[in-house]
């Protein structure tokens, strides 16, 4: 009985908190109708939509700050970029916490920002699945494929770049594989 009760509580709160995915690389903007773009949202980032107004809807990014940069990052220490900001927009970054990794401290932060409705997907499994698609038929027609586990998460942006432009991957789709290389990385759980 309790545990019943508790799964219905679980699911309102979902229901409220939905977690929603940038499918593609995404414009932030500063207000619901302005056209000038304050930063970027990258596939696969996860965002709490907080309200709708016309095409577009207020999120909420969290994730973790490296010495202040205006970014924010899927975890401590590891430049998995969950968003980035244009410095001079005044974006606020809200301390949720901190965390220390190697001796080096990292702020928890969240921050809130407007983007358009589109390309936004409450299921992010197939998004890495069309990743993993790209990256595993793309990258072993010259040679055998170099696995996820080879490089660490800072390593796997250039060196996937260093390759990608001789394949036939999508440029709208680097980001993309790019996430998911990191997210599997050999330093990652
Ligand atoms: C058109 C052929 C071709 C494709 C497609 C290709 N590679 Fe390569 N790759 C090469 C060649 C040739 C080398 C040898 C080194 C060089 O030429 O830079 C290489 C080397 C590498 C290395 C070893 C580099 C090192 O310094 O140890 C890695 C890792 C790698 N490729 C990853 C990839 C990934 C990831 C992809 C997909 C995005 C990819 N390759 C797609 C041709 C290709």
């Amino acid at each position: 009985m309790l545990a019943r009760v508790f799964a219905v509580s679980a699911l309102l709160c979902a229901s409220v908190f939905a977690a929603q995915y940038a499918e593609v690389v995404k414009p932030l903007y500063a207000d619901a109708t302005s056209g000038k773009v304050i930063g970027k949202l990258l596939p696969t980032a996860e965002v709490e939509v907080l309200k709708e107004e016309g095409n577009r809807v207020l999120v909420s990014i969290s994730g973790y700050q490296d010495a202040g940069k205006p970014a924010i990052y899927f975890v401590a220490g590891k430049r998995i970029l969950n968003a980035g900001f244009d410095g001079k927009a005044g974006v606020e970054f809200k301390k949720l916490g901190s965390v220390v990794v190697n001796g080096v401290t990292y702020d928890k932060v969240s921050a809130t920002a407007w983007t358009d409705k589109s390309n936004l997907t409450s299921d992010v499994a197939p998004l890495y699945a069309k990743a993993k698609d790209l990256f595993s038929q793309n990258c072993s027609m010259c040679h055998g494929l170099h696995p996820e586990k080879e490089f660490s998460a800072n390593q796997w942006p250039s060196m996937f770049k260093s390759m990608a432009g001789r394949t036939g991957i999508d440029k709208n789709d680097y980001q993309l594989v790019i996430e998911y290389l990191q997210k599997n990385a050999k330093d990652m759980q």
